[in-house]
C-alpha cells in the first residue's frame, strides 16, 4: 500500500525515535523513497539526551538529509517543519516553476515504525485548522489529503514500516522503547539488558532514581531495585518481573532522565 501511495507524493517525512535513531529507521525506506525528497524528524526528542540530539542532527545533515528534532506531544519544533519542506523540495518547486506550474502544494507522506509517534505527529502538525481536501482531480479516488496550508498537503494515513533487524542490538533497542510487544519478550531479560546499557551510558540514572548501588551481577541490581521499590512475592522474595516492568516503564516515560542509547560513533556513523 505504501508503494502505491508513494507514487502520489513528493516528500517523505520519516519519523525516528531520538533515543535510538538507527534502530528506529527502516532501511527499506531508501529503496521505497528513491527519487523523493526526504526529511527525518527525531521525535520524542524530549526523552533523549540533548547533546546527542544535536550530534545526530549534525551527523544526518552531513549525509545530506534534512533533519529536525521534535516533540509531537507538545508541538515543540513542529513549526520549523514548513520551512524545511520548502528547502527539501526546492528542486521540485523550481521544476514546476519552469513548466509554468505555480503554487502546486508539496504532497507528503509520514512514515515510521509502530509507536514512533506518527499519529501524535499528524495531529500536532495538522492541528484542528486543517481541512480534508477529499477527492480531487488527479488524486486517486478514496485517498484523503489534509491541506496544511497552500504549500503542503499530507496523505492522512501514516505509512507503517515494520522494524527491520538482523542483529540483536537493534531488536533489543526496539524492545526497550516499547515498539515490540512486551508479551513476546522475557521481561526480566529485557530489564537486565537495559540495566547493562544504562550502567555503561547513564550509570547515575539508576542509582539516583532507586537509591541503590550497582552490583557487579546485573540480576542482583534488579533485585536491589525490587527491594527498594517494595516489589515482593510471598514473603521476602523479590518480585523481579514487577521490578522489570517498573524499570522499563520509568525508562520509557523519561523518569530515568533523558537518555540516548545509540551514538553515531559507536554505530560507525560519523
Ligand atoms: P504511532 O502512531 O506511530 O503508533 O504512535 P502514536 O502516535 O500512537 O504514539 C505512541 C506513543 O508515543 C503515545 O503514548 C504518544 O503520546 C507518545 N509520543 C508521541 N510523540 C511523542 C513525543 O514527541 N514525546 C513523548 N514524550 N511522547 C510522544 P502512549 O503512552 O501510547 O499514550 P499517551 O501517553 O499519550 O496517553
Amino acid at each position: 500500500m505504501m508503494q502505491e501511495n508513494i507514487k502520489l507524493i513528493d516528500l517523505i517525512i520519516e519519523l525516528a525515535d531520538a533515543r535510538i535513531p538507527l534502530a528506529s529507521r527502516n532501511p527499506d525506506i531508501n529503496e521505497l523513497g528513491k527519487g523523493k525528497s526526504r526529511i527525518v524528524l527525531l521525535n520524542k526528542s524530549d526523552l533523549a539526551d540533548q547533546t546527542w540530539n544535536q550530534r545526530w542532527i549534525n551527523c544526518l545533515e552531513a549525509e545530506g538529509i534534512y533533519v529536525l528534532e521534535v516533540n509531537s506531544k507538545t508541538g515543540a519544533g513542529i513549526k520549523a517543519i514548513n520551512g524545511l519542506v520548502q528547502k527539501a523540495c526546492a528542486e521540485k518547486i523550481e521544476r514546476d516553476r519552469k513548466r509554468g506550474i505555480l503554487n502546486r502544494p508539496v504532497r507528503a507522506m509520514v512514515v515510521g515504525i509502530p509507536n514512533v509517534g506518527k499519529s501524535t505527529f499528524i495531529n500536532s502538525f495538522a492541528g484542528r485548522a486543517c481541512t480534508k481536501t477529499g477527492n480531487k482531480p488527479g488524486v486517486t479516488k478514496g485517498k484523503q489529503w489534509i491541506r496544511l496550508n497552500s504549500k503542503l498537503e499530507l496523505l492522512d494515513t501514516p505509512g507503517i514500516l515494520w522494524p527491520k533487524f538482523e542483529d540483536n542490538t537493534v531488536g533489543m533497542h526496539l524492545a526497550f522503547i516499547g515498539s515490540m510487544n512486551d508479551e513476546i519478550v522475557i521481561v526480566e531479560e529485557l530489564a537486565c539488558d537495559l540495566l547493562d546499557s544504562l550502567r555503561m551510558l547513564y550509570p547515575n540514572s539508576v542509582t539516583e532514581r532507586y537509591g541503590i548501588s550497582w552490583w557487579e551481577d546485573t540480576a542482583a541490581t534488579l533485585e536491589a531495585i525490587a527491594r527498594s521499590r517494595g516489589c515482593f512475592l510471598k514473603g521476602e522474595t523479590p518480585d523481579l518481573k514487577k521490578a522489570s516492568g517498573l524499570l522499563l516503564d520509568d525508562f520509557r516515560s523519561g523518569r530515568l532522565g533523558r537518555i540516548t542509547l545509540e551514538r553515531p560513533e559507536a554505530a560507525g556513523v560519523h
